[in-house]
């Protein structure tokens, strides 16, 4: 009989990690998660800060995947916060390519990334061969992506470069859904700039891809850029609440997220020919599509 395909997660407890486990799950892997608070079934404890990992089942793993940081949206990017930010992923990606060694069956790594890592400029679309910009999340991604790098000469790796990921189980979503479901639905900004996405059942769908085409090198994980108008609009339709609200001006947004509010006020088109070329295809290429599948009837 042939052997159980093992995956191991870090990070994995998350929004994008619990979808995944289900997805590999009804693909017949075995799939473990390591998470710093490891209560459940088939959770293995870690802690990359101080680089401690409950050892006993890294020699079955095959396929490694890191999703672990800490969240970029729920907190103020205070000096120490942003620290917080970049070695909770920089840490654990080195962590983790230092136990690669003693993982004799591994045969590829996925390191999450993130699309918010180009250069500001309204008037371009960026693929992955263009340089980072000077951001603060820029920096990161670069930071994150070196240390993905590590994998070199370990085994092929793939950098998902990953756009805002729509979910009905958190993430940006419950943001947006939020104010739209108090009735105050409106754009945020001038509601003009652009905001790149994918839904999750594509991003499992890409990672799926990634592991089995063997992808190698950097990847945009985007399915579409819509405009924050188009978006808000759209989910307060198939929420069935109004859209009416003046617009929220940006100032306001910086005022209470301070430089957070890039979040939502960056202007980023982001292209996926990349991945498409590869061979990929998205369930979901158009908000309207994504929309209807997140809000069924
Ligand atoms: N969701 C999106 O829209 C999106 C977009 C672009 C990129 N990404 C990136 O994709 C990755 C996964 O996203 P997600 O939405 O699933 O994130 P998430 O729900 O916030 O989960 C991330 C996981 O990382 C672990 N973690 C949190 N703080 C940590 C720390 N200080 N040190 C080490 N591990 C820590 C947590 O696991 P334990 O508490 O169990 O250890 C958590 O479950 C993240 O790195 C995120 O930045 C996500």
């Amino acid at each position: 009989m042939e052997e159980l395909k093992t995956v191991l997660i870090a990070g994995g407890s998350g929004l994008i990690g619990k979808q995944l486990t289900k997805v590999f799950k009804e693909r017949g892997y075995r799939v473990y998660k390591l998470s710093r608070n490891a209560r459940k079934q088939g959770h293995v404890q870690w802690n990359p800060k101080t680089k401690q990992v409950d050892e006993k089942y890294l020699s079955r793993v095959n396929i490694l995947i890191n999703l672990a940081g800490a969240n970029i949206g729920n907190r103020n990017w205070t000096e120490k916060r942003k620290k917080e930010l970049i070695d909770s992923r920089v840490e654990s990606t080195e962590f983790l390519s230092e136990l690669a060694s003693k993982m004799p069956h591994l045969y590829y790594y996925v390191g999450a990334s993130g699309v918010n890592c180009y250069e500001m400029d309204a008037e371009r679309v960026f693929s992955e061969e263009d340089a980072y910009g000077a951001d603060f999340l820029s920096v990161l991604v670069k930071d994150w992506e070196k240390a993905s790098d590590r994998f070199d000469g370990i085994c092929p790796y793939v950098k998902l470069r990953i756009a805002m990921v729509l979910s009905n189980r958190g993430g940006s979503m419950n943001a947006m859904k939020r104010p739209i479901n108090f009735g105050l639905g409106s754009p945020i900004g001038t509601g003009t700039q652009y905001h790149p996405w994918i839904h999750i059942d594509d991003l499992c769908r890409m990672i799926l891809f990634a592991i089995e085409q063997k992808l190698e090198g950097t990847y945009n994980a985007v399915a579409h850029c819509d405009t924050n108008q188009t978006m808000m609009k759209g989910i307060a339709k198939y929420m069935k609440r109004p859209f009416f609200f003046p617009a929220v001006p940006s100032f306001v947004l910086k005022f209470f997220l301070g430089e957070r509010a890039m979040l939502v006020l960056s202007d980023l088109r982001v292209s996926n020919d990349k991945i498409v070329n590869a061979g990929f295809s998205f369930k979901y290429d158009q908000l309207n599509k994504a929309l209807k599948a997140l809000f069924p009837k």
